[in-house]
């Protein structure tokens, strides 16, 4: 790898930084979360990026679960909840709109092992909205406050939640959310800082995450927007959160949390070199075929990653198309070598050219609609 940056500044900047916070009995560092994303952070994705960091990855969460499909045991479903011994601490993130059933799941969610139960209040998708979940349950505080009540009373594991800023523009009530959130009793805070409106659309609050966590008794952890070191160190010092979590940057960035744990232990964070790009996907596609043995499912897989990492590549984009079309795992490994290998000066990735997390050119993106994984 080659010293980013090489920015020593980074490294006095970041000892001065909050790096830890505690979840009931768990100490949590560094103090990252990678976010969860539905259709990305399945058990392969989360061992890889674990894996990339030596393990040091702050907070592991699974994709979101439906307590409707847990709760009829659903065997696909189910399967959702495994995680590997190293991803620990480790959540498991649930959501639905019915508070016995929440209940229901929580409990399942703590007889399958996982550290903390989290309960999903920001995803925006229509169908989830409808039946009072996600997103839907920052208009319906009663609600929430039934769900948090509930689950809260049948586990012992810590009880965490992931909330937006509020539905709409006009109908901000991040600070009201909070205290049915502390006033439950629930553990920590994540707060995505967008609107349910907003999708993923413009960038996130941060002044009114940073608001929220001046007032809070729990630990806050704001997310929204970040892609690189710098923008953690950034966030800690300007907004004080308790830590942050990292969504669609860790698609495009997934050594991001070995780069902050290195910063953490006083090391200037490095890029990765070519040669750890290739690693990169042949330890994937190790990984993906331990879960299972479709070709196509393995290809996808690569591909999604493929589409965010070779990005950040500089001069890239015709190789890449090549990595993108290909039809076989063989023909995928192939053209990505031979991307990597005509890549000359290499001198680390071109983060800047990916500011546009959505992967579209306009930032105009609706979840379950126009965001491309
Ligand atoms: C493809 C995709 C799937 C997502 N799935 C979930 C989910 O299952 N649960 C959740 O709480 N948030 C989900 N989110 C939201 C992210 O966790 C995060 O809050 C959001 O992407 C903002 O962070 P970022 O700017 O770092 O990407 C998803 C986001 C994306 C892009």
């Amino acid at each position: 790898m080659n010293s980013t940056d090489s920015n020593p500044t980074l490294v006095a900047r970041a000892r001065k930084v909050t790096r830890e916070y505690r979840v009931g009995d768990k100490r949590i560092f560094p103090n990252t979360y990678l976010a969860p994303m539905s259709g990305v952070t399945d058990i392969s994705f989360r061992r890889l990026i674990s894996r990339l960091a030596g393990g040091r990855t702050g907070l592991l969460v699974s994709e979101f679960i439906t307590v409707e499909g847990l709760t009829r045991l659903n065997p696909r479903i189910c399967r959702q909840m495994a995680f590997g011994q190293e991803e620990r601490p480790f959540t498991v993130q649930i959501y639905g709109g019915e508070a016995d059933r929440m209940a229901w799941g929580a409990k399942m969610v703590e007889e399958a092992g996982a550290d903390f139960v989290e309960i999903n209040c920001g995803c925006p998708a229509p169908k989830i909205v409808s039946k009072g979940g996600g997103s839907g349950l920052l208009r319906d505080h009663g609600n929430l406050k039934a769900i948090i009540s509930q689950v809260k009373q049948a586990v012992k594991i810590p009880v965490t939640v992931k909330v937006r800023i509020g539905w709409a523009e006009d109908q901000i009530n991040l600070l009201e959310t909070q205290k049915v959130v502390e006033g439950e009793g629930a553990e920590a805070l994540v707060i995505h800082g967008r609107t349910r409106q907003q999708g993923y659309k413009g960038l996130a609050n941060w002044d009114l995450i940073a608001l929220a966590k001046s007032k809070a008794s729990i630990p806050v952890i704001g997310n929204g927007d970040i892609l690189k070191v710098e923008d953690v160190i950034d966030k800690l010092e300007r907004y004080g959160v308790d830590g942050v979590a990292v969504g669609r940057g860790a698609m495009h960035n997934p050594w991001i949390f070995g780069q902050m744990a290195d910063l953490f232990e006083g090391k200037v964070p490095r890029e990765p070199s070519l040669e750890e790009h290739k690693a990169l996907f042949t330890e994937y596609l190790a990984l993906l075929r331990e879960e299972q043995d479709i070709e196509g499912r393995v290809l996808g897989k690569l591909k999604q990653m493929g589409a965010r990492v070779l990005k950040c590549l500089p001069n890239a984009k015709g190789g890449r198309t090549d990595v993108l079309r290909s039809q076989s795992l063989n023909e995928f490994f192939d053209n990505l070598h031979k991307l990597l290998d005509s890549i000359e000066d290499y001198q680390g990735r071109a983060l800047e050219a990916v500011r546009e997390l959505n992967g579209k050119d306009a930032n105009e993106v609706v979840f379950g609609k126009d965001y491309k994984n």
